[in-house]
């Protein structure tokens, strides 16, 4: 494990917790956060994409917004997060829609036309990558858009796929 995944693993050990598949990462991660911690966690994440071409990150609003602004930080690019409510002024936009598994209920996320265009490159950052839904609806959007999906960045992997680079993964939360 790297320094940064060895800090984040001793984090949710001493302030967090792991129920089962819920991982609690409350008081640094998702409501109440670390600032120096989520700046490095977007440091090592911005290291595995460094030699890409990265126009943009995207996210979805909440837990997403900290982590893309700490990879964006360091590529030194404007990052975008998906609304989960279409504001009035919003006039053309893209839509997907997004089931959650934990949640157990539907949702869609819009961007608008005029912070994603045709051909631009995108990295997909977020705190957890689970069932993937979020990530799906997020394909879907750039689709859209015209525009291609360079990578996926998230701090958790819950998930079993490889093609996502994270800082931890299951398999490190739940040795042996
Ligand atoms: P998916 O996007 O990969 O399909 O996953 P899923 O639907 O299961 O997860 C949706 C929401 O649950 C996300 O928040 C995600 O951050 C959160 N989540 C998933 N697994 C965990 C976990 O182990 N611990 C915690 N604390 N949260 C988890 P969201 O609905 O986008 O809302 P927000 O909190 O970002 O506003």
């Amino acid at each position: 494990m790297n320094p940064v995944a060895q800090e984040l693993y001793q984090r949710i050990r001493r302030e967090g917790a792991i129920d089962g598949k819920v991982i609690k990462v409350d008081r640094f991660l998702n409501h109440m956060v670390d600032p120096v911690l989520m700046d490095k966690l977007g440091a090592e994440l911005y290291d595995r994409f460094a030699e890409r071409k990265i126009d943009k990150i995207i996210t979805v609003e909440s837990s997403g917004i900290m982590i893309a602004q700490a990879i964006a930080g360091h590529f030194g690019v404007p990052f975008i997060y998906a609304k989960k409510k279409r504001p009035l002024t919003m006039q053309e936009f893209y839509a997907a829609s997004s089931y959650s598994f934990t949640k157990q209920e539907s949702t869609t996320l819009y961007v608008s036309q005029e912070v994603l265009l045709p051909r631009e490159r995108l990295l997909f950052a977020d705190d957890f990558f689970a069932a993937g839904s979020t990530c799906k609806a997020i394909e879907q959007i750039i689709e859209q858009a015209g525009a291609t999906l360079v990578g996926m960045a998230v701090i958790i992997n819950k998930s079993d796929r490889r093609d996502i680079e994270s800082i931890l993964t299951m398999d490190d939360l739940e040795p042996g």
